[in-house]
């Protein structure tokens, strides 16, 4: 029994214990998802952690060498005191009223405690990386997190803004942020003791799912719209050994049929419905704090799809927060493809007060969603962060995503929504020249070659598409040129750009 956590529903409010949470991660009332609440964080100030003793020892444990502390998520453990297993490892950083918080950790919380022993972490029985002490043995880890955070000096300048920075996800272990979720609910599973673990996917989920599961010696089972995932996803899912299905359908389709799966089979859910993915996910916004000395930014921006991370980054945000962690917290806004687009319209057409599901279509594939699970958790961080909403086209994707490209960094298109959102924010005014703004690339560029090949060879685009945006096309494409094997015929390549 987990006496750390509970799990709040955002529908109805109703407060259960983990353990009373159905396999399909959804309320038996009002049918909608629950989050995790850490109760202790409401009582009096001597319950809750101390932040400048937490600011301390995360930034300590990066130079551990156990496991637990190398993790970019786990490094954050007591914002996540998700495992039984975890205890109440985050005791010694509680303040105890009086006003010595940093000396207060380092004495005794048993979380540094372990690795400042130089204590062994080798794969346990169960295979994967951990520690052999019982504290950490369900800790499930591929060294995720603690991914850098750039700034985009060429874009800045375009857009006058004096602070643009982007926090590249994509480098995580198998390229995308989804690996900050998976290890938190990877880890959970292995404490319930799954043998089977599954998920519907766009394609980051399933790599990630894949390779946690197999780290961690379960099986697991992929459900993948059938044609419309890229290449270098479906080979990780088949190379870390998923049951790889490919459904005659698109993503949401494969939900529908994944959640059939669940109910007749003892499977543990592992999309973004389940809470504990978000616990993980949302310690990019500490990495991000941290990264800027825990001055947050003004402006966050994430690609929406499913909307589970723009609610776990917001829900980082907000608890760091009311921790007393930063200050303040960023405004939040979520930019989604204009063929997939259920949450601009529902706050166009509806206030966001409901969300009609639509047929999606997009070239950022892994945001080809009709029917985002999370849909009202992140309403309610973009509402309590003051963000916005907001839409872009194919051509202005593409664009984007050669934009960050050319300054050396790169992402998947599904990424380069934010900074063609970011556009649109700064030309209606909405953030300003002297405002600092973080862009969330969330997968790698390596995810989806041939749409990239296709952009510079100029082969991606309709003719319709580009309308408008020729001049920004013209300057950004980069096709490979062919020649003969001649040195004077490069010679006079280079001569001809240089001129
Ligand atoms: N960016 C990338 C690279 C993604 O893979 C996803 C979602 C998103 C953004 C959107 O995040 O769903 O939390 O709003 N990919 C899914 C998948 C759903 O199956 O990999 P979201």
């Amino acid at each position: 029994m987990n006496e750390n956590h509970e799990l709040r529903c955002v529908g109805c409010a109703r407060v259960i214990a983990p353990e009373a949470l159905g396999g399909n991660f959804r309320c038996e009332q009002c049918g909608e998802l629950y989050e995790v609440e850490y109760p202790g964080w409401h009582g009096p100030r001597q319950t809750r952690p101390n932040p400048s003793a937490l600011r301390w020892l995360w930034r300590e444990r990066r130079s551990s060498l156990a496991v637990a502390d190398r993790s970019g998520v786990w490094r954050f453990r007591e914002m996540l005191p998700i495992l039984n297993s975890l205890g109440n490892s985050s005791k010694g950083t509680h303040s105890r009223g009086g006003d010595s918080p940093g000396h207060d950790s380092r004495g005794d919380d048993s979380g540094s405690r372990g690795s400042e022993s130089g204590q062994s972490h080798s794969a346990d029985s169960r295979g994967g990386d951990s520690f052999s002490n019982d504290s950490y043995s369900n800790i499930v880890s591929l060294g995720e997190g603690n991914t850098p955070l750039h700034d985009l000096p060429q874009s800045g300048r375009r857009l006058k803004l004096s602070r643009l920075l982007a926090k590249h996800q994509g480098m995580n272990p198998t390229g995308s942020f989804k690996d900050t979720g998976m290890t938190a609910a990877i880890s959970v599973a292995r404490e319930r003791d799954a043998a089977w673990v599954a998920c519907a996917s766009t394609g980051n989920t399933s790599a990630a799912m894949a390779a946690y599961a197999a780290r961690a010696g379960m099986r697991s089972l992929v459900l993948i719209p059938e044609g419309e995932i890229a290449w270098g996803k479906l080979s990780q899912a088949m190379d870390y050994g998923a049951l790889t299905i490919q459904l005659r359908t698109d993503f949401d389709g494969c939900v529908r049929v994944l959640r059939e799966v669940v109910e007749r089979a003892p499977v543990y859910l592992l999309n973004s419905v389940n809470p504990y993915r978000l616990e993980g996910q949302k310690t990019s916004a500490f990495e991000i704090a941290e990264q800027m000395e825990w001055q947050v930014p003004d402006h966050v921006i994430v690609p929406g799809g499913n909307l589970a991370n723009s609610s776990a980054l917001g829900k980082g945000f907000l608890e760091m927060k009311q921790l007393g962690l930063t200050a303040s917290a960023p405004r939040i806004s979520v930019i989604q493809a204009e063929g997939a687009d259920p949450l601009v319209r529902s706050f166009r057409e509806f206030g966001a007060e409901k969300l009609e599901p639509v047929r999606a279509e997009t070239r950022a594939s892994a945001i080809r969603i009709g029917a985002p699970a999370s849909w009202r958790k992140a309403v309610r961080v973009i509402q309590e962060t003051g963000g916005w909403v907001e839409e872009v086209s194919e051509a202005e994707i593409a664009v984007a995503k050669a934009e960050i490209g050319a300054e050396g960094i790169g992402c998947e298109p599904a990424s380069a929504v934010t900074l063609a959102g970011l556009k649109k924010l700064v030309a209606q005014g909405k953030i300003r020249g002297e405002e600092s703004v973080v862009l969330i690339l969330t997968g790698h560029t390596l995810k989806d070659p041939d749409y990239t090949i296709k952009y510079h060879r100029g082969e991606l685009l309709t003719e319709a598409e580009e309308t408008g945006l020729e001049a920004e096309i013209e300057g950004t494409r980069r096709n490979a040129v062919l020649m003969d094997a001649s040195a004077d015929e490069v010679l006079r390549e280079l001569e001809r750009l240089a001129g």
